[in-house]
């Protein structure tokens, strides 16, 4: 029952938001484990104690329901950072933020991931999303810090005549900068450290919106036609959304256990 609501209410937003959605990627990459998580998660695992941890790009889409969800759970101490005080392209804000907090954890949801832009820009895309990354990665493992990074459906899309959705077990293939250079993201915190989660997701979509778009898709469109603006949207994608509170809501059950690796995090209309 509660996943046919899930479902019903996914395939509504979907309807409802899909010409969003379809702004961000064009892969079907689906999860299975996002509504499983809590369901299967080992009790020894669970972290004893509340983790400190510190929380990069705060104030993002993803970021801010991160904020909300993880400091309410005791489990949890929560260093929220915004890119004033933590830029990840800057190792020494890094190293001074390791200082002041000692976290045991970051989470890092800074990315440049204006697709369109970063195919104009592929130095930028590569120094924050795989050079600052590769530092990032490099720090945690050092000090054994737990890091928790997120990437993107855009690692697929190679094979054209792909009609099914992807699994953690597919091989990658990006066909644009920016996919290539969160690729190159991934494989640093595979290659550089041992504790992390590497949470894949695919057309994010929350309350605050994404960072450069200054609010959320509904709002915006709202506020364009009360300004009698003409509206134009893409409409010749297919992806699967992902709601940022429910993804903030599973990678804190996650984030309990030890079960370090390679996670697709997204809702899932197929099953
Ligand atoms: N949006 C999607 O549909 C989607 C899909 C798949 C994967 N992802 C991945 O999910 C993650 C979060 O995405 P999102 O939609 O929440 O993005 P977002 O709304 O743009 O938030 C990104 C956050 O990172 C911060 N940031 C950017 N560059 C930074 C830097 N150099 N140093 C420190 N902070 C920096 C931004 O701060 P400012 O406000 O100062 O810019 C913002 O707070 C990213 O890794 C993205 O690649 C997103």
């Amino acid at each position: 029952m509660q996943n046919q609501l899930r479902r019903g209410y996914a395939q509504n937003i979907f309807s409802v938001l899909g010409f969003y959605f379809t702004i961000f990627t064009h892969n079907p990459l689906t999860l299975y484990r996002l509504y499983a998580i809590p369901y299967t998660l080992s009790p020894p695992l669970l972290y004893n104690g509340s983790m400190k941890t510190l929380l990069i790009g705060a104030n993002g889409q993803l970021g801010s329901d991160i904020n909300k969800v993880f400091s309410a759970d005791s489990a949890y101490q929560l260093i929220p950072t915004v890119r004033e005080e933590l830029d990840i392209t800057k190792t020494e804000d890094i190293q001074n933020a390791l200082k002041k907090y000692s976290p045991e954890m970051i989470i890092s949801t800074a990315a440049f991931h204006r697709v369109d832009v970063c195919e104009n820009e592929p130095d930028k895309a590569y120094q924050v999303n795989a050079l600052a990354i590769s530092a990032l990665a490099k720090i945690c493992h050092a000090q054994n810090i737990i890091l928790v990074h997120f990437s993107t459906d855009y690692v697929f899309g190679a094979d054209k005549k792909r009609n099914r959705p992807y699994t953690e077990d597919d091989n990658p293939g990006p066909v644009n900068a920016y996919g290539i250079s969160k690729l190159a993201g991934e494989y640093f915190v595979k290659y550089l450290s041992e504790k992390y989660f590497l949470i894949r997701t695919c057309g994010l979509y929350g309350i605050a919106g994404p960072a450069e778009k200054k609010g959320n898709f509904v709002d915006n469109i709202i506020a364009k036609s009360n300004e009698h603006k003409e509206i134009s949207v893409v409409n010749d994608q297919i992806l699967t959304p992902t709601y940022t509170l429910d993804l903030a809501n599973n990678l804190k059950e996650l984030l309990k256990t030890q079960n370090y690796g390679l996670y697709q995090f997204t809702l899932c209309p197929f099953r």
